[in-house]
């Protein structure tokens, strides 16, 4: 695979934080190390869209309602590109 590298921004808002971008991060990490991935997370603010949350976005495309059981998924349609 040649040099694959994914953009995430993830929302630290309080409200996706409580929803569970907490623990979304371990798991894009853990997918970047298992995939050899480079992958870059920053951190937003809350950008008033807290009622579909968790927010993330990947190389600039939102997702809604990220949760443990879908990102791997959305994560996987990234690197088949
Ligand atoms: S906390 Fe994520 S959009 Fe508000």
């Amino acid at each position: 695979m040649d040099n694959m590298k994914l953009e995430i921004k993830m929302c630290m808002g309080s409200s996706c934080f409580a929803r569970g971008n907490g623990s979304l991060l371990s798991i894009i990490e853990k997918f970047g190390n298992d995939n050899n991935i480079e992958i870059d997370i920053v951190g937003s603010l809350c950008e008033n869209k807290c009622e579909h949350g968790p927010n993330i976005y990947i190389n600039g495309k939102t997702y809604n309602a990220v949760t443990d059981a879908n990102v791997l998924e959305i994560l996987n349609q990234h690197i088949k590109k």
